[in-house]
């Protein structure tokens, strides 16, 4: 598939601003009145049997607010490729949206829920990199649009690999004519769990390829944390977001809870401390 690049050789969608996850608890905020929130990412997986109560919420809520569409079950790394099947229900889904983007995790296993650390890392070698690289490309042809990448976070190193991990992202990136979806937060519990600078991470992304970052809170578990998503964000990862908004310019910017989903007025006081927080790098940056 042929995609075009403009002018300024970008291939992102201009950002829609700062967004949250949308979850079935705030699905009534949501109808009941509009909310400062520029826009919302939904777990795609939610939404792929047709009909149905959250069809209907979810048709409610899309004249509202624009969305994104947010796939856990994708599997881009597996041996097996991407299921068709599954891709046919993820191209439905993304036809009855019409999402800003859709995206899924650079891993080799997805399983149908929310707990994204089973997600699993993959070992950075040329091998995986061709095979990612041709899923990608498939799934791009069926969608008929760029597919949104996320990194995942890891605590284990695989032995064969020969690169770094943010030099695999990018790879695939510019091999498979893709975008990435930064996680923040995975960046910063991988770069403790292995000791590498979260700021060579981010300088070795493509920048006019990221599309959107994540925000999100972790557990620390003795010697590692984990990604759980179920805190708020932790202050080093607020100023490695810092760091990205300078490195990456209007980026869109959500963030995503997973368990202990708070009252959506706290979420939305989360999201304006990110908002701030962007303001003022890129006030500096003007
Ligand atoms: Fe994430």
């Amino acid at each position: 598939m042929s995609m075009s690049h403009s002018a300024h050789g970008a291939v992102t969608r201009p950002s829609p601003g700062f967004g949250l996850g949308l979850r079935t608890v705030h699905y009534g905020d949501f109808l009941a009145e509009p909310q400062p929130v520029d826009w919302l990412e939904i777990i795609s997986d939610n939404y792929m049997v047709p009909g149905g109560k959250p069809m209907r919420m979810l048709d409610a809520i899309r004249e509202r607010y624009p969305l994104a569409m947010h796939g856990v079950a994708l599997s881009i790394g597996s041996i097996d490729g991407p299921d068709p099947v599954y891709l046919q229900q993820l191209k439905q889904l993304a036809d009855h949206v019409q999402p800003l983007w859709v995206s899924d995790h650079l891993c080799w296993t997805g399983v149908h829920g929310r707990h994204l650390h089973d997600l699993m890392p993959l070992p950075y070698t040329d091998e995986a990199l061709k095979l990612v690289v041709q899923h990608v490309r498939q799934v791009q042809d069926v969608l008929g649009r760029r597919l949104v990448l996320e990194n995942v976070s890891s605590y284990v190193n695989f032995k064969q690999s020969h690169m770094s991990e943010w030099d695999f992202v990018s790879a695939v990136c510019e091999q498979a004519d893709c975008l990435l979806l930064l996680d923040v937060n995975n960046i910063y519990v991988s770069s403790v769990n292995h000791g590498f600078d979260a700021m060579a991470y981010l300088n070795g992304m493509p920048a006019h390829r990221v599309q959107q970052i994540h925000l999100a809170g972790h557990s620390h578990n003795g010697d590692h944390i984990v990604d759980t998503h179920d805190h708020p964000v932790a202050d080093p990862v607020w100023d490695l977001y810092a760091q990205a908004c300078r490195r990456f310019g209007q980026v869109a910017t959500m963030i995503e809870r997973d368990d202990h989903i708070p009252p959506l007025p706290e979420l939305i006081n989360e999201l304006d401390h990110a908002r701030a927080v962007a303001a003022d790098v890129w006030r500096e940056a003007a």
